[in-house]
């Protein structure tokens, strides 16, 4: 076993994670969106590397993940699955790649597994896009639901709250879970939702439930690996526990070798040719 309580060095796969979920095993994921972090967070032994459209947040700079198209999730998909050899690599299928109908999103979802070579699709939504989350199974890709705050809504929503807090949305999202998991997704993500919800859902499904902001009743854990290691100083939800702080890091960083190089202190004499 590794220090990082890593105990298996196969590659991980769809029926691995219902395994680790029948052994009581917990699933660590996080997000990865280009080569050398995705290299970095493979080798530390993390089970699932989820190349979110977060990148559009995270990578572009916008305020949503509405505006990251297809291409560009492929663009960073490809270069995770370059990096990784052991995790699990889930692409999300961005906005307006799906929804509008199952043919479409089975042809949107089958570029995506042959252009990219990950291991597996998230989607967002129960009930509304169930015959695409059939038609995409039936094509023989694996699913990743993802159920509670569903971030390409965000403009229906109209806030990042917390989701499914009255009776009538939590019902609804236990049972698109049941739904999904009918379907033969491998997996949902749950994000933020009442803990005491998300652990239900967990113990009323067989497949792994991962959570982001639904506390620690679920099957694993998923966090933004920017946010994580700290490189965003301005977001601060109260499920993120920050692990380092990479803004300071790298801040400090760049302003020595600014004064280095205002300073003519770099290169010395041992850097140069
Ligand atoms: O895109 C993403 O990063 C996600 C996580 C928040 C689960 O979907």
């Amino acid at each position: 076993m590794s220090k990082y309580l890593v105990d298996d060095t196969r590659k991980v796969t769809t029926l691995r994670l219902k395994e680790l979920k029948k052994q009581g095993k917990k699933i660590a994921m996080l997000t990865s969106y280009d080569f050398t972090l995705a290299k970095l967070v493979d080798e530390a032994g993390i089970d699932v590397i989820l190349v979110g459209d977060s990148a559009s947040n995270v990578i572009a700079g916008n305020s949503t993940t509405l505006p990251i198209t297809v291409d560009q999730m492929i663009y960073h998909a490809k270069a995770v699955v370059r990096a990784t050899s052991r995790a699990l690599v889930v692409c999300d299928m961005p906005f307006g790649s799906y929804q509008v109908n199952p043919t479409e999103g089975a042809m949107n979802a089958i570029r995506i597994m042959k252009e990219t070579g990950c291991d597996c699709l998230k989607l967002e939504g129960g009930a509304e896009i169930i015959d695409t989350v059939k038609k995409i199974l039936d094509v023989g890709i694996p699913i990743m639901g993802h159920l509670g705050l569903r971030p390409q809504s965000i403009n229906k929503y109209g806030t990042f709250a917390v989701r499914a807090q009255d009776e009538e949305e939590a019902r609804k999202l236990i049972s698109d879970a049941h739904l999904l998991e009918e379907a033969g997704c491998c997996a949902i993500v749950i994000e933020k939702v009442p803990a005491k919800l998300a652990t239900q859902v967990a113990s009323e499904l067989s497949i792994p439930v991962i959570g982001i902001g639904a506390g620690h009743g679920v099957d694993g854990q998923v966090l933004v690996l920017q946010d994580m290691l700290g490189m965003d100083r301005g977001f601060s939800p109260k499920f993120l526990r920050r692990y380092a702080d990479l803004s300071r890091i790298i801040t400090d960083a760049v302003g020595q070798y600014i004064i280095d190089v205002k300073n003519v202190a770099f290169p010395n004499d041992q850097e140069e040719y």
